[in-house]
């Protein structure tokens, strides 16, 4: 007895550890499939919630019958007789078969219909907007061909449609996923993958990469902005306006000529290998993951422009140095950046 005791006053630091550790479980509405911001996500919290309440049932069922059974049968003080044999029971057999079976069938049935309802494909139907996203180590890039706009790490969508994901990669396969919204679904080299998702509320939720790509994987951040119908509106029309350029003219010369070698702005956006960077002032993080709620965003530019790789390991994108930016250029071309904001 006093053994169990001093077992148990070990475990207790353990459960209640255990609990503490869950109860983070909770999760944030931005970024947690426990928090569904959406009826894609709902749906899918739905089948987890279904899954774990019927594993939980067998659990406790079956830790039950063993304890009983451990209990009841144990061998008693001076009890010597050897207990009776039983080979096979048909009532015992049909039971421990036919439950299985039926849990299997609640599970599957309502799985199934979820499946095929979650990829109904959307890409074809006008009311839908229609986004193409092409996954490069390691940032997201965003095409609108209704609009013929372009855009990166950033997706605006507005709140009242149903939005029809193409989902391809430039490189190593990506997955792409809003957890608190949807997903996920891999982003392969070569094919193109569909999925739909729904944003019936306002508000900012962060995407992730969910497929290790290379040494960046974890920074391989975006954010959906979900926004009402006539935000989105003026957010296209403000991506279609004519690019603004430093009015400097030795900025503009050089950002011309070492930046938008990659990178585009305003109209110019087809065929660029980098993020467009049309309203880069505007968006709430630089690269994914320099936060411009946290630090000024003409320093989150300056800080990314000097040496990415600091900032994300492994990306494409030169530092100043190699591409022979000079202070005063890096200095004029964040501030321009900066300043490069869209009203919508
Ligand atoms: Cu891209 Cu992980």
């Amino acid at each position: 007895m006093m053994n169990r005791w001093r077992l148990m006053k070990r475990l207790i630091p353990l459960l209640a550890g255990m609990v503490l550790l869950l109860s983070a479980c909770g999760g944030k509405s931005d970024l947690s499939t426990l928090k569904p911001q959406g009826p894609v996500a709902q749906e899918q919290f739905d089948l987890m919630k279904l899954s774990i309440s019927i594993m939980a049932l067998v659990v406790v069922v079956v830790f039950a019958i063993c304890i009983y059974v451990l209990i009841r049968f144990r061998r008693r003080k001076g009890d010597n007789a050897i207990p009776k044999q039983v080979e096979g029971n048909h009532k015992l057999e049909i039971i421990w078969t036919v439950i299985p079976l039926v849990l299997l069938l609640i599970l599957g049935v309502p799985t199934i219909n979820s499946v095929f309802k979650l990829s109904k494909d959307y890409t074809h139907d006008k009311n839908a907007i229609q986004v193409k996203v092409t996954a490069h180590q390691y940032w997201w890039e965003f095409e609108y061909p209704q609009y013929g706009i372009t855009t990166a790490q950033e997706l605006v969508v507005p709140t009242d449609k149903k939005v029809a994901f193409e989902i391809a990669s430039s490189d190593v396969t990506h997955a792409f996923w809003i957890p608190s919204i949807g997903g996920k679904i891999d982003a392969n080299s070569g094919v193109s993958n569909k999925m739909y998702l729904d944003f019936p509320k306002e508000g900012v939720f962060k995407g992730k990469c969910a497929e290790l790509c290379g040494p960046s994987h974890s920074l391989m951040d975006f954010k959906a902005k979900a926004v009402d119908p006539a935000s989105f509106d003026r957010w296209v029309a403000a991506m279609k306006e004519p690019a603004k350029y430093s009015d400097d003219a030795a900025i503009k010369a050089a950002f011309e000529n070492k930046c938008l070698a990659c990178h585009a702005v305003g109209e110019t956006n087809t065929g660029a290998s980098a993020p467009n960077l049309t309203g880069v002032g505007s968006r709430l993080t630089i690269g994914g993951i320099l936060y411009n709620d946290e630090k000024p965003v003409e320093d989150n530019l300056k800080e990314w422009i000097t040496d990415p790789q600091k900032v994300k390991p492994g990306a494409t994108m030169p530092s100043a140095e190699d591409i022979g930016l000079t202070k005063d250029e890096l200095d004029g071309i964040a501030k321009y950046l900066a300043n490069y904001k869209l009203d919508y």
